[in-house]
């Protein structure tokens, strides 16, 4: 891999989960998805994460993210172990160090495609014109430079999910979490999405995680983890 952000050790870990266990309860009956997680990822790196449909690979990024908290075992980001951390400062962590891209955009239909993506400037302090800007550039980048005014309604399923990766890129997160990004995208927009998302890898040195059923996503990736019967194979 050639990495072109000098700053960037791979070398260092960035992401470390070790024997993280996740039920779902439905009723009085304990449905175990995740039984015994284990593993890292170094910093300015891109791994996929594969798995079936009900596999389990929406539930890990929410644990990483911190939105939702593992039953057991322990997941540090950087500095930040998550399980020490009380929700507050999850949020805190989550908002300025987490680009979640969520399977299904989670985008404000009451602000503009603008605001969406200047909102997670602003709320880390970053000045209103400062963001804005920010948010004008990625807009252009992943080709929505002529809907800043549109609301996420009036947009198309691949449209929402390309403002919803600008917006998870706006306040510079040190890992970007995508849920299918290439999901709801026509094959020539998902290659667009899967290079920008190389490219803000290997230029900015962000740390990747991407759940994808796509083997072309796969075979970008640095590394591939395949979750299978709540356990990830190598
Ligand atoms: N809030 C919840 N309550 C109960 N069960 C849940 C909940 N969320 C997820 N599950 C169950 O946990 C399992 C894993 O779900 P998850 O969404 O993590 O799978 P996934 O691998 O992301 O699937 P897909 O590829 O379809 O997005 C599924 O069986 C799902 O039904
Ligand atoms: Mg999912």
């Amino acid at each position: 891999m050639h990495l072109e952000n000098p700053a960037i050790h791979p070398e260092r870990t960035l992401l470390t989960i070790r024997g993280v266990t996740h039920s779902y309860r439905e009723g009085d009956r304990l449905r175990p998805v995740l039984r015994g997680i284990d593993g890292e990822i170094g910093e300015g790196r891109f791994v996929a994460l594969l798995g079936q449909s009900g596999s389990g690979k929406s539930t890990l990024l929410n644990l990483i993210a911190g939105l939702d908290m593992a039953d057991s075992g322990s997941i540090i980001v950087q500095t930040f172990e998550l399980n020490r951390l009380r929700e507050p400062e999850r949020t805190l962590f989550r908002r300025r160090h987490i680009g979640f891209v969520h399977q299904f955009f989670n985008l404000l239909p009451t602000l503009t495609v603008l605001e969406n993506v200047a909102l997670p400037g602003e709320l880390n302090g970053f000045s209103a014109d400062e963001s804005r800007h920010r948010a004008v550039m990625l807009l252009d980048e992943v080709g929505l430079g002529d809907r800043h005014d549109s609301y996420p309604d009036s947009l198309s399923g691949g449209e929402q999910q390309r403002v919803a990766l600008a917006r998870a890129l706006v306040h510079d997160p040190l890992l970007i979490l995508a849920d299918e990004p290439t999901g709801n995208l026509d094959s020539a927009t998902g290659r667009h999405i899967l290079d920008l998302l190389d490219h803000t890898v290997r230029r900015r040195g962000k740390t990747l995680l991407v759940a994808t059923h796509s083997r072309e996503v796969a075979e970008r990736a640095d590394a591939v983890w395949e979750l299978c019967d709540g356990k990830l194979m190598f």
